[in-house]
């Protein structure tokens, strides 16, 4: 590891040290080492697809069977992925300190195979479903992992209406009860934010309001974002191989 690096991987490490509430904001980059694609960037899903033809509501209403055959695809090709050790990493912090937080922007569950506590899922779950239609007689969502479905698009279990993926859509409102403990969380020592190009808000903005309200903000991205130079740190590296430098750190403490 170079030794600027490796320094950057000792100021983070001292601070998580004498930390008791840790913070992480993630974004598709920490399941880039796990082959799920990234949005932005080389190979990112958004350069071969429209996010208006494929991630909004109104794309939805004007064909559904077109927006599932892009989350049917998606949920077949996250099925077969596993968690990396950026996972690992973070789910041993989630039990570590007193007090954490995973604020997820990725909808591919990783998180929670790889066992981490508190998981915010600012974006929802690729494995969750919710009825297009809104009938009162569903639950606002339930968790369907069949990949691929039979049949597209798959069926409200109540109304027979179409079922929707539960993700948080372009144009659509953050979950008001996972916004609510997404910024209770931003009181916290430490704000780590993980592999998110930092351009879709409000998850974007969170870093700089724990910043505002004290917490030691890093980045670990190989790219650095434009919010990087707002932040105590920057750290130029692969989410998988920062954090697993902080924790050898830490565990050797
Ligand atoms: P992006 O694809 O915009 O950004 C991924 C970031 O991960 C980039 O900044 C990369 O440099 C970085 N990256 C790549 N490999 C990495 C690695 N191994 N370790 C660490 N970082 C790495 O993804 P997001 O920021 O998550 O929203 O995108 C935000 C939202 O835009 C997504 O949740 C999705 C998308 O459109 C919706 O669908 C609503």
């Amino acid at each position: 590891m170079a030794e600027s690096l490796s320094s950057d991987v000792r100021v983070l490490a001292g601070r998580l040290e004498n930390a008791a509430r840790v913070t992480v904001v993630a974004g598709a980059g920490l399941s880039a080492a796990s082959g799920v694609p990234t949005f932005r960037g080389p190979g990112g899903l958004w350069k071969d697809f429209r996010p208006e033809e494929l991630a909004t509501p109104e794309a939805f209403a004007r064909d559904p069977r077109l927006v599932w055959e892009w989350y049917d695809w998606r949920r077949q090709s996250i099925a077969g992925c596993r968690p990396n050790r950026a996972h690992e990493v973070l789910a041993a912090w989630s039990r570590r300190f007193a007090t954490f937080a995973l604020v997820t922007q990725n909808v591919d569950g990783l998180e929670e195979r790889a066992g981490t506590i508190n998981v915010l899922r600012f974006h929802g779950s690729i494995w969750e479903l919710s009825c297009w239609d809104g009938c009162r007689a569903a639950p606002a969502r339930w968790r369907d992992e069949t990949a691929p479905f039979p049949a597209l698009p798959p069926r409200c279990p109540r109304c027979g209406g179409f079922a929707r993926p539960g993700v948080v859509w372009f144009g659509e409102p953050i979950d008001p009860g996972v916004l609510r403990a997404s910024l209770e969380a931003l009181d916290c020592d430490v704000c780590l934010v993980v592999g998110t190009s930092a351009v879709v808000y409000p998850a974007a903005g969170l870093a700089l309001e724990a910043a505002r309200r004290g917490a030691f903000t890093a980045e670990i991205n190989p790219e650095p974002t434009e919010v990087a130079n707002d932040l105590d740190l920057a750290i130029a590296g692969r989410a998988e191989v920062v954090l697993d430098a902080v924790e050898r750190v830490l565990s050797e403490s």
